[in-house]
């Protein structure tokens, strides 16, 4: 005889009971994360019979160092003139408000306060490097001061993570004139100057060709950068300063202005096919083969398509035309010369060693290699030099120990066996493996919520476009993004927006 099933009621009580255990479980396990994260623990002092690592920098490469490295095995330094990492991908959307700033920053003391062995972060810029003597000299920079402001330090690993400025091309002008887009301070002062232009525009007396200049936003440079703002800058007009500024919203012109003949040569045919028509039905202009040459407080001067020269009247100008070297990496290469024959990045080998540099490692965009300045390589090669120095760090200290016993143990055989220890050590260095790097596709957002992909599938590339990518792209950043707590502040921001719009207050 079949034994008769439990009551429906009882089954559904036990359902509930299960939903109610895993959500107490989540529960305590987030709470429990929370915690710690606002309380670090006691952490161990700095070791003096351990070596010295140096980071320069707090971006891609220099925070996924520090993840990664086992500070038990180091004393870790490290030196940055921002004590916080910033989400660069994201980095767009506060120029218009559809992300708060703070939400992609992460100060980096949440991080360093969390290894087990104290961190020294000073927040300083590195200002020159000494490979010679293997010193560093460290300013700050900023606005306020103490009595000290410049110091040495020693290093034993030196790791240069500074990643890279803004390219100019030394155009007259444009260091003037021109907003960047590479740090925090570059979006917000793009988003005060932007409702800056639009409040000037509303002045009482504005002559029309005054109002038509104030209200031109033009972006020099088609690679993601440049493109990615533009459609940011599409969005915030369509969806916010339409209802905000109705007499303005209909003479507000965006234009992207591009030296080659194509935005986005790095995306596959369809997808700059596909970007360029968005672009179109957006309504922003794009002019390519255009070549701007100067920058003036009201004009660009550019050479377009047919050759000739062209003034363009602007309210807002921003510079997106790619990277160039920080003075420190240019001073570091010539110091270097012998080794370092490209002014593009400092050259490294497949452990990323800096040519020609005892002691010093190079990762990111500060360094010239086969692969493009992204993120996501920045990121790949600080992990695998965590590895590396934990691994390093392991067997020099087994080499230590080794060879200490082998002292103790047998002093007639002490040539022999300290030959096989330094043998044995030697051989697992060698071992060690070099830097690889895993593309996981490029992806870009261009406005009126659509986004662009070109990913990586078994041997091939596929390419995706549209609303379903934008979703894709959205769940990818908040995924990659380093924290729980910056995960929902974005996500916060998301839904703000969504609900009431963006802020068009000027800071
Ligand atoms: P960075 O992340 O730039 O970090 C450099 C660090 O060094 C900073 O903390 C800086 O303050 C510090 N520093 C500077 N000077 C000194 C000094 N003298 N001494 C000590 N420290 C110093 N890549 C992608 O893969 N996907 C994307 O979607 C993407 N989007 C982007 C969007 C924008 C707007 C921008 C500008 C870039 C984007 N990138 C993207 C590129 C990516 O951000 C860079 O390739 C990446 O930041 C490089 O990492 P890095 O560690 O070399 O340098
Ligand atoms: P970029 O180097 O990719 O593009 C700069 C563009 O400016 C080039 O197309 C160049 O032809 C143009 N240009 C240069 N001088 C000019 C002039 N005088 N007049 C007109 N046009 C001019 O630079 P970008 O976009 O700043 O990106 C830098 C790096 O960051 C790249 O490696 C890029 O892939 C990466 N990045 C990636 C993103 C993503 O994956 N979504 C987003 C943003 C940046």
């Amino acid at each position: 005889e079949r034994p008769t099933p439990p009551p429906r009621s009882s089954r559904w009580r036990s359902v509930k009971y299960l939903i109610y255990a895993t959500l107490a479980g989540g529960l305590s396990y987030g709470a429990t994360k929370v915690y710690f994260s606002r309380h670090p623990q006691q952490q161990m002092e700095p070791d003096s019979s351990k070596q010295t690592l140096v980071i320069l920098g707090t971006g891609w490469g220099a925070t996924a160092l520090l993840k990664g490295i086992d500070t038990s095995l180091y004393n870790v330094v490290v030196v940055s003139p921002r004590n916080y990492f910033m989400f660069t991908p994201l980095l767009p959307s506060c120029t218009v408000g559809t992300i708060e700033h703070r939400s992609i920053m992460e100060p980096i003391r949440y991080i360093t306060r969390h290894k087990q062995r104290a961190v020294h972060f000073y927040e300083a810029s590195c200002t020159h490097i000494d490979p010679e003597a293997k010193t560093i000299t460290v300013e700050d920079l900023s606005e306020v001061k103490g009595d000290a402001s410049k110091a040495t330090l020693s290093y034993d690993y030196l790791v240069v993570a500074v990643g890279a400025e803004s390219n100019t091309f030394g155009i007259k002008g444009v260091e003037e004139h021109a907003c960047f887009l590479k740090e925090i301070w570059d979006a917000k002062k793009i988003r005060t100057k932007l409702m800056d232009c639009i409040e000037s525009a509303a002045f009482p007396g504005q002559s029309s060709d005054e109002v038509e200049r104030l209200l031109h936003m033009v972006v020099v440079g088609g690679g993601p950068t440049g493109v990615e703002y533009a459609g940011e800058l599409h969005d915030f007009l369509a969806e916010d300063l339409v209802d905000w500024y109705p007499h303005l919203s209909d003479k507000i012109r965006l234009t992207l202005i591009e030296a080659q003949s194509t935005v986005l040569p790095m995306f596959s045919r369809q997808l700059i096919e596909y970007t360029e028509s968005t672009f179109k039905s957006n309504k922003i202009d794009i002019m390519t083969n255009s070549m701007v040459k100067e920058v003036t407080d009201k004009y660009i001067v550019l050479q377009d398509a047919n050759k000739e020269i062209r003034k363009i009247p602007y309210g807002l100008l921003v510079w997106a035309t790619g990277n160039t070297q920080r003075a420190v990496v240019r001073n570091l290469i010539q110091s270097l010369s012998h080794e370092q024959t490209s002014k593009r990045g400092l050259l490294v080998d497949e452990f990323l060693r800096v040519k020609g540099g005892e002691g010093i490692w190079a990762i990111g965009d500060a360094t010239f290699t086969k692969y493009a300045p992204l993120a996501q390589v920045a990121n790949q090669q600080g992990f695998y030099l965590a590895k590396f120095f934990n691994r390093m760090a392991q067997i020099e200290e087994r080499r230590t120990s080794d060879l200490a016993q082998a002292q103790t143990t047998d002093d007639s055989a002490e040539p022999d066996a300290t030959d096989f220890v330094h043998a044995k050590a030697d051989k697992l260095l060698q071992k060690l493996r070099p830097f690889r790097y895993t593309s996981q596709g490029s992806l870009a957002y261009i406005g009126a919520d659509r986004a662009i992909a070109d990913l990586p599938f078994l041997n091939t590339n596929i390419s995706s476009s549209g609303f379903a990518t934008y979703l894709f792209w959205k769940s990818a950043y908040i995924n990659l993004l380093f924290n729980t707590r910056n995960q929902a502040m974005v996500t916060a921001d998301w839904v703000k927006k969504t609900l009431f719009g963006r802020d068009i207050s000027r800071e």
